[in-house]
Parts: C-alpha cells; sequence; structure tokens
C-alpha cells in the first residue's frame, strides 16, 4: 500500500443547448469564419440563455450528472469547490448555491478563482483535503457563465470564449494512482493584460462603469499569448523532472483550451506527440474554468487505470501551471 492519493472518481460536464457559431458572429461583428478558425482553432461556442440563470445552473447540472452517474447521494458529499471567474454574485459563493441546489446539506463548499488556471487551482487544494484524511468524498466543480461578461461588439473576445463547466469527484486511493503532484505559479503584475475593470470594490458598479464598457473582458491577446506558452510549456517541463518523467511517458497532455496555436506551440515546446495532446477547442471555445473537466469528461472512455496524464492551464492574474495524476479507473 502506498500513501493515501486523492484520485479522480467520477466526471461529468454539462454545456448549455445554444450554440454560437462563427457564421452567427460574422453578422455581429467586423469578422470572418475563416479568421476565426485560423488564429483561434474555434468552429463554435455554447451561450446559456434564460433569465436569471448564472455560472452555478451550470455546475448543478454537471454535479447532479455527476452524482447520478457514480449511483452516490448528494448528502454523502463532505466538500464542493467550483472555480469560477463570472460568479452567480458577488457573494455568497456560487459553490454555495451549487450545494444548496443538488442537495449537499452535509458538505461545505467555497469557490476558488485563478482565472483560466481555476480548476487546477482547486483541484490541487481539493486533493489536500483527502490526502490528509479530513475529507473522504469531495467535489472540484469548473465553471464558466463567460457570456456574462463579454462585450459582443468587440471582435477581439466575443469570438473566443463561451460558456460551460464540468465536474469530478475525488475520493481516497491506495494503490499508488491518483493526483501525484503540480507546479502552480501567479503572477500579479500580469492583470494589465487581462482583466475586468469595474465591479469589483476597488470600482464599484456605477452608470459609468456601465457606459464605459467596464464590466467585460479587457484582453491585450498578443502579450497573454507569449506568457500563456511560456508559462504552460516551463510548468509542464518542472512537473515532469520532478516526477522523473520523459515526455514520451505521457500517455496525455489535457490542456485549457484557450487558443489551437497556444496548444500547439506548447506541444511543439515540449515536444510531444499530436495525438496525445487533447484538444476540443473547435466546439467549446475558451470556458475558463470549464475547459479541462469538459476535457477529462470527453475523452474519460479512452483513459485506461494508470494512464499518464498532466494537465496545464493558463489564465488572468496571471495564473498558471501543471498537474500530473495517474487515472484511477
Ligand atoms: O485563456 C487564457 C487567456 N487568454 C488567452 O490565452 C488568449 C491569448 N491570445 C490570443 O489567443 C490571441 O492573441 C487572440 C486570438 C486574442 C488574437 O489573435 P492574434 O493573432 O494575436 O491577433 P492580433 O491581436 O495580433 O490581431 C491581428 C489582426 C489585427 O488587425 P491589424 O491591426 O493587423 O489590422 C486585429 O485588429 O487581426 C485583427 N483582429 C480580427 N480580425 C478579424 C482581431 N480580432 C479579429 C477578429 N476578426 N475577430
Amino acid at each position: 500500500m502506498s500513501k493515501v492519493r486523492a484520485a479522480i472518481t467520477a466526471v461529468n460536464a454539462w454545456t448549455p443547448e445554444y450554440i454560437l457559431t462563427n457564421a452567427e458572429l460574422e453578422t455581429m461583428v467586423d469578422t470572418s469564419d475563416e479568421w476565426i478558425r485560423t488564429r483561434t482553432g474555434i468552429h463554435q461556442r455554447h451561450i446559456l440563455k434564460g433569465e436569471g440563470l448564472g455560472t452555478s445552473h451550470i455546475g448543478i447540472h454537471a454535479v447532479n450528472g455527476l452524482l447520478e452517474k457514480k449511483g452516490i447521494a448528494a448528502t454523502e458529499i463532505d466538500l464542493i469547490i467550483c472555480a469560477t471567474t463570472t460568479p452567480d454574485m458577488m457573494f455568497p459563493a456560487t459553490a454555495n448555491i451549487i450545494s444548496d441546489g443538488v442537495g449537499a446539506t452535509k458538505a461545505f463548499s467555497y469557490d476558488i478563482n485563478a482565472a483560466c488556471s481555476g480548476f487546477l487551482f482547486a483541484l490541487e487544494t481539493a486533493s489536500k483535503f483527502i490526502e490528509s484524511g479530513a475529507y473522504k468524498k469531495v467535489i472540484v466543480v469548473g465553471a464558466d457563465k463567460m457570456s456574462s461578461i463579454i462585450d459582443y461588439t468587440d471582435r477581439t473576445t466575443c469570438i473566443i470564449f463561451g460558456d460551460g463547466g464540468g465536474a469530478v469527484l475525488l475520493e481516497p486511493l491506495e494503490d499508488g494512482d491518483g493526483i501525484q503532484n503540480s507546479s502552480l505559479h501567479t503572477d500579479g503584475s500580469g492583470k494589465v493584460y487581462l482583466h475586468q475593470k469595474a465591479g469589483g470594490s476597488a470600482k464599484p458598479a456605477t452608470a459609468e462603469t456601465v457606459a464605459a464598457k467596464e464590466h467585460f473582458v479587457f484582453q491585450d491577446g498578443r502579450p497573454v499569448f507569449k506568457a500563456a506558452v511560456k508559462g504552460m510549456s516551463s510548468a509542464i517541463n518542472t512537473v515532469l523532472a520532478k516526477n522523473n518523467l520523459a515526455v514520451n511517458d505521457l500517455d496525455w497532455l489535457i490542456p485549457h483550451q484557450a487558443n489551437i496555436r497556444i496548444l500547439k506551440s506548447v506541444a511543439n515546446m515540449i515536444d510531444i506527440a499530436e495525438e496525445k495532446v487533447v484538444i476540443n477547442i473547435e466546439r467549446y471555445g475558451n470556458t475558463t474554468s470549464g475547459t479541462i473537466p469538459i476535457c477529462l469528461w470527453e475523452w474519460e472512455d479512452k483513459f485506461k487505470k494508470g494512464d499518464k496524464i498532466m494537465l496545464s492551464a493558463f489564465g488572468g492574474g496571471f495564473t498558471w501551471g501543471a498537474l500530473y495524476l495517474t487515472w484511477a479507473y
């Protein structure tokens, strides 16, 4: 028996029905399907429509499906952590709303905001509660309703983002499989390139901030692109070295789905075989905290017990990192 590790024992995801295609975006802003496909790799993204529906709606669907799939009751859950950058409201935490929505009455819950790296940061945090023996069933949700903070007249951002998310169940395992370790980083000086200007305590919402469109995502794409390639590839190399692994030992690389060109550059820099890189950006766009759990869910049937999987992400903050796990089932 080896040490207790936190293992992903179930995964589920949920994306809203409405699909925003590149063709529809062509009618909204000065862009083209060809530009979007070649510069980002995105063909479509899902958008959550409906009065009063926030990120918790995505999370509740993902968690309910997860519980059903695993055949366990919501009351068995000890803790729910939700990674999101688009909480339903400033407070309470979206995780609290999800807990209530699924009936996880015995769980405590809270949010983690690390932008596009949120799911990785939450997974690392959650794994410690399992490894320590404190809790036995922890759910990590990664979900975002990015459409709530996107300016659909800004062609540089509205083509990238979509809504969606997923959830994983973490449980203790002693056969060596599960979450191994990670390398996580932040650099707050990167905030100038990617942020939301108003709506927080530094600049609360006013009629002026709304008129100035300061509640939407601001992004200076090129520096973010460069930092993403550098950050993700260096974090992956650090985690490979930490685990005495060569890149060829990996079965899968699951990168945050930011831009197909970022994913291909990272794959080139670490020199991994293309077929090992999980990519579904063409169908979902960038769902921020949602990308990695959606990938896990879509590829679940291809994973075998013991598969060596590297997750990596980069996002606003800046935040970035890589996490290594071996598949538990
Ligand atoms: O999730 C983590 C955080 N975010 C990211 O990882 C995103 C990182 N950045 C990117 O993915 C890319 O920088 C973008 C997709 C945002 C932009 O692609 P780019 O190749 O860096 O384009 P650019 O900003 O350098 O713009 C090139 C040209 C510009 O025109 P000029 O100045 O050359 O005439 C833009 O105005 O493309 C123009 N452009 C567009 N044209 C058609 C920008 N957006 C569009 C558009 N359609 N949607």
